[in-house]
Parts: C-alpha cells; sequence; structure tokens
C-alpha cells in the first residue's frame, strides 16, 4: 500500500473550517520547523512521500471577491511550495516531495529546470503533479485573459512532458569525472543537446542540471476528465482521485489501468491513489463525536464559496441549479467535481443545491485505528486503490494520530512497509 500526505503551505488543505479547532497550529505558518517537523513525522511512519497542492492565486470565483476565501482561510498558499521542499529534504532521507506546477503557465524549460534541481538535491525523491490549470484568475496572473480550453490545455501539456523528458535525458549518469589531476570535471561527450520542436513548445536544451539518481521525477496526475484520463495513461505514475464510493473509485481504477494498458505500459507502474481523510477515536463513538465537532467547525458560505471555486461557477449568483451550472462553466470546470457531487446526490438523495452547500469530498473514514485500518485494507486488497492521499482535518493533529496508531496496524497486517526499500521515490515505489 501506498501513503501519501496532501499538504498546503496554509491552515487549510481541502477541509475548510478545521484551522478553527484548537489544536490546529496557525503561529507557524511562516516558520521553517512546521515544514521540517511534518516532513520527520512522515517519514518516521515511512509514508511514500508528500505532496503540495498549489494554485497560482488567490481565489476569487465566488462573489467574485476573495473575500470569503481570505476571512475564513479556504484553500491558499502562503507560500510557494517550491520554498518550503528543500527543508523537508534537508531534514529527511527517504521521503517523497511532491509539488504541483503548472503545464500551461510555466515555461518547460523553467520546469524541468526547477524540478531537475529539487531532485538532485533531494537525491531523487521529487514528483511532479502535473497539473494544466482551469481557472481564468491564474491565467490572468500570467499574462492572458483566459485559460485555454481543456483540449487544448492536454494538448500542451503532452509537449511540455515530452520537452521536460527530453531534458531531462540530457545528460548521462556517468558525466560527472571530477579529475583535478586531469582537469576534467565532467566529460561533455556525455552531455547532448534536445531540440525539442513541437507545436507550441520549443526548447533547444541542454539542461545545465545533471541527470537525478531516479533518472527524472516521478510524474504525478489528479485529472478526471476525459482527456484528463488520456493524459494520465500516457504519463502518470501515480494517479490522485476523489470518489464518494467504493464502487466509484472501483470504476475509476479499472478505467485508467484499462487506459495504461492500451497504451502498452503495466498497470503495475501506474499507482492509483484515493483521496481520504479520517477521524480517529478511542472507540468509535469518541470517533463520531469527534467527527461531529470537525465538521461543524466551516462556516456554510465557505463550502458554497469552495465549491464556487472547484465548479469554476459563482454559486452565489446563479440559482443553484446544476442546469445553470452546466451551461455557465463551459469546459474549465472540474470534472471530478462535477462527477462527485452527481453521485452525492444519488447516494444521498440531496439536490444539487443540497450538496453544494456542503462538504464535497469524498466523506472521512470515521472510526478506531483498527476500523480505520479495516477499511483500507478492504479498498487496497480488493483492487479499488492502490493506496491513498491522505488529506488533513485538523493540522498537524490528525497526521499526529495516524502515524502513530493507524500506520502500526497496517504494518502489524503486513499491508504497509516497516522499512524504505530504497532512497529514491522511485525505488520505493517500485517496492512498497
Ligand atoms: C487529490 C487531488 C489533488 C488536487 N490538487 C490540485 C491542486 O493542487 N491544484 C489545482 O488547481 N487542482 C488540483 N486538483 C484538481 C486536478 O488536478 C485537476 O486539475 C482537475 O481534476 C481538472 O482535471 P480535468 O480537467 O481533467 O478534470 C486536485 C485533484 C485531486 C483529486
Amino acid at each position: 500500500m501506498h501513503l501519501i500526505a496532501y499538504l498546503k503551505t496554509g491552515p487549510t488543505a481541502l477541509h475548510v473550517g478545521s484551522w478553527r479547532h484548537p489544536e490546529a497550529t496557525l503561529d507557524d505558518i511562516f516558520e521553517p520547523s512546521r515544514y521540517e517537523d511534518i516532513a520527520r513525522l512522515l517519514e518516521a511512519a515511512r509514508f511514500d512521500g508528500c505532496f503540495y497542492a498549489d494554485l497560482l492565486g488567490l481565489y476569487d470565483t465566488h462573489g467574485g471577491s476573495f473575500a470569503t476565501y481570505v476571512q475564513g482561510a479556504g484553500q491558499i498558499s502562503f507560500l510557494d511550495p517550491m520554498t518550503v521542499l528543500p527543508l523537508m529534504a534537508r531534514v529527511t532521507r527517504h521521503l517523497g516531495l511532491g509539488v504541483t506546477l503548472s503545464t500551461t503557465l510555466i515555461p518547460a524549460y523553467y520546469l524541468a529546470r526547477m524540478l531537475a534541481s529539487l531532485d538532485r538535491l533531494s537525491g531523487g525523491r521529487v514528483a511532479w503533479n502535473m497539473l494544466t490549470s482551469s481557472t481564468d484568475l491564474e491565467a490572468q496572473n500570467f499574462g492572458l485573459d483566459n485559460i485555454p480550453p481543456r483540449e487544448l490545455r492536454y494538448d500542451h501539456a503532452d509537449e511540455v512532458v515530452e520537452a521536460c523528458c527530453a531534458l531531462w535525458d540530457g545528460w548521462q549518469a556517468d558525466a560527472f569525472v571530477l579529475d583535478k589531476a586531469k582537469g576534467i570535471f565532467a566529460d561533455p561527450s556525455k552531455v547532448k543537446y534536445q531540440n525539442y520542436s513541437g507545436r507550441w513548445v520549443k526548447t533547444r536544451g541542454p539542461l545545465s542540471i545533471p541527470r537525478s539518481p531516479q533518472d527524472r521525477p516521478i510524474l504525478m496526475q489528479a485529472g478526471a476528465s476525459e482527456r484528463g484520463r488520456q493524459f494520465a495513461a500516457r504519463w502518470a505514475e501515480l494517479v490522485f482521485t476523489m470518489q464518494y464510493r467504493k464502487s466509484d473509485l472501483l470504476t475509476f481504477t479499472k478505467d485508467i489501468k484499462r487506459r495504461v494498458a492500451e497504451r502498452g505500459r503495466d498497470p503495475a507502474d501506474c499507482r492509483i491513489l484515493a483521496a481520504t481523510s479520517v477521524v480517529i477515536g478511542e472507540t468509535e463513538s469518541i470517533a463520531r463525536e469527534r467527527a461531529a465537532y470537525i465538521d461543524a467547525l466551516p462556516d456554510p458560505e465557505m463550502h458554497l464559496a469552495s465549491s464556487s471555486s472547484s465548479l469554476s461557477v459563482d454559486l452565489s449568483k446563479v440559482v443553484l441549479d446544476e442546469k445553470v451550472v452546466d451551461a455557465s462553466q463551459g469546459n474549465q470546470g472540474v470534472q471530478g467535481t462535477r462527477d462527485r457531487i452527481d453521485r452525492i446526490k444519488e447516494a444521498e438523495g440531496m439536490t444539487f443545491a443540497q450538496v453544494v452547500k456542503r462538504n464535497t469530498q469524498s466523506p472521512p473514514i470515521v472510526g478506531t485505528p483498527a476500523m480505520i485500518a479495516d477499511r483500507m485494507q478492504d479498498f487496497f486488497e480488493s483492487g479499488a486503490c492502490d493506496g491513498f492521499v491522505i488529506t488533513p482535518n485538523v493540522f498537524p493533529q490528525m497526521y499526529e494520530q495516524f502515524c502513530r496508531a493507524v500506520v502500526p496496524e497496517l504494518q502489524r497486517r503486513g499491508v504497509f512497509r516497516r522499512e524504505y526499500a530504497g532512497t529514491t521515490l522511485r525505488e520505493n515505489l517500485r517496492n512498497p
């Protein structure tokens, strides 16, 4: 089983409102110790890695203003994740370090250069969440009026990833000679130009950064649309998904694995991780009480603002009817959220208007450590997923409890590693 921790450089990571919990830490958001401590904790528990979700801007979809997000601490990156990952690399030796970087808004050469630098510094532990970005607000921070249509974004993303892979291949592993007596630092015959030339992306190379110990960063992706799934099937070694029920997850996993096989790849090389949160208690009833307390923390307007952001439509203005949303969202909304809302409607017998005013994430697993391990083991062993992206509610308390109580339970059952098999992220993903 693989475990990745979902992180944000801010007080909120998906669960809006849990920052108000008495045990949530807020004063340390700009302290290196916040990032170092969580890295040490996750490594001690043998997590495969962590990743930072990100947005290149501040959500102002809801009510045409960022007021709800700023006041209620919606998901906001208060620091660029690329600045905290080196701090985390410094205090760990095995933990994978994932970062979300946009293929649409950041030039390919710069992506390849940043990722390769961090991959070298961390000894080959980097993962890239390849995101095409779906909001106009981000596009407008980068000189565009609108974000391009989805199909175009993914066609362009294919070229960006092709270009990056070519650049990462520019240096042979044994190019460094370091021979002072002969005056040969590195062998130029082991470095090559790429001259990548696509429809949109052109880059000559070579990259000035030598090959990573894991050859290139792990490629991960979380697209849910038809085109997003095609992209995942071609490139992704890790796929993150958020599904409402086990049956939805099984269907998704089967679909991605089939697509991966059709592209001639081994389905085992594309690991599907289900996003889930947990609420842990000494007894089931204590856990349920805690879950109810945590659920009551978000301001209801914050839930609606989050739905506005994920659907890319201002739900403060439109009649809360999905037909209006469908008409206004064009192709820019996040398909996964749209699908999940449909599943919640079916499962809970709710209307669209009711669903968007509540938490639209997959429900947390609530119970004792053994109950949580039972559920995770069942999902894993039935082939519904290859592991989990653990999304926090109360930070860092939930991770502390999970690492102290649930991980040892999974280890006792033999479904989760006790030691890392290698030092690079790719080695650890291949040998769980
Ligand atoms: C676990 C998880 C993490 C995600 N993290 C981010 C993120 O950091 N930033 C972002 O803009 N979108 C994020 N998304 C959204 C997806 O990356 C993707 O952009 C979205 O599903 C749209 O893809 P699609 O157009 O193929 O549906 C995340 C989705 C999931 C399930």
